[in-house]
């Protein structure tokens, strides 16, 4: 049985009601998180937390939970849903709670924010799978301008997923200004001359946990790295391109709107990042 947590209790999925009234379902105004669980064991769940706080006072819905109090909702569910060896990933969204009616005002006096946290399942895919590799189109940004909040709003991100997927390609990358910013739920990185690249943090794409992650063990491999603007004609010139998330780890992309990337092969900065990265999920454990 899928036991989720809904506003301070346990239950079972299908028991899990929210009123309609509830503002994240009326205007998506709320915040989510989404944390991996490998082997049991959640992956940077404190970085993951402290965003979630950013997220929560950037949208001025005041949420003083501490990150034990989190962290042990996280480890009961794993519990009740008997993961504690299991590859999952927790979904966690806060709203700002049921009003009366339908206004766009935030709802007056004390309202409680509708907090939900449920597991989901994750399906990595093998070595061999990841190693030949995948294919993303690049489409304009069509987001608002605070793509840096993990907003529980995501049309913009739901229309560019289901048009890669009806490319038969796994990702999006938007462009904004003739810039590549992010995936439309990844983060972006390139190498050029073994030197790899990611576009900087700014309100135009959400600063992912797996990128400071990845950021952090290129400077342990010692792979040069830059973090600084991608034009989208350079997109077609690199010799490598992966996209990054807590549930996707890094996918190396070969092929970019049917062109080759590089050589159209996943190149070896990929297999060294993907190595330290696979021993970085194991030592959280
Ligand atoms: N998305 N950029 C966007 C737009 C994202 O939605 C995500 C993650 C990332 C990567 O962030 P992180 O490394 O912290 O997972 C970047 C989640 C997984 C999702 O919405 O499914």
């Amino acid at each position: 049985m899928n036991i989720v947590y809904l506003n301070g209790n346990y239950v079972p999925l299908g028991q899990a009601c929210i009123s309609p009234l509830d503002r994240g379902f009326m205007f998506g105004d709320g915040v989510y998180e989404i944390i991996g669980i490998y082997r049991g064991k959640l992956v940077s769940s404190r970085e993951h937390l402290l965003r979630l706080q950013q997220s929560s006072k950037a949208i001025k819905l005041p949420l003083k939970v501490s990150i034990k109090h989190w962290e042990d909702i996280f480890y009961e569910l794993i519990k009740r849903n008997r993961a504690e060896n299991k590859n999952k990933y927790i979904y966690l969204q806060v709203t700002r709670g049921v009003d009366k009616k339908r206004t766009h005002i935030f709802p007056k006096g004390r309202v409680r924010p509708t907090v939900f946290v449920m597991l989901g399942d994750v399906h990595p895919p093998s070595y061999d799978e990841l190693s030949k590799g995948y294919s993303a189109i690049t489409r304009n940004d069509i987001r608002w301008s605070y793509c840096s909040v993990k907003s529980i709003a995501l049309l913009a991100n739901v229309l560019a997923s289901q048009e890669a997927e009806g490319h038969g390609a796994t990702e999006t990358i938007f462009i904004h200004n003739n810039y590549a910013l992010e995936g439309s739920n990844s983060n972006l990185f390139v190498v050029k001359n073994k030197v790899l690249i990611t576009p900087p943090k700014s309100k135009r794409l959400l600063g992912g946990i797996t990128r400071e992650i990845i950021l952090k063990l290129a400077k342990q491999l010692k792979i040069s790295c830059k973090v600084r603007n991608i034009t989208k004609q350079e997109l077609f010139d690199v010799d490598e391109i992966w996209v990054s998330s807590a549930v996707r780890d890094i996918m190396p992309i070969i092929k970019l709107d049917n062109k080759l990337v590089g050589k159209g092969k996943v190149g070896p900065v990929w297999e060294q990042m993907q190595q330290a990265y696979q021993e970085y999920k194991v030592q959280q454990t």
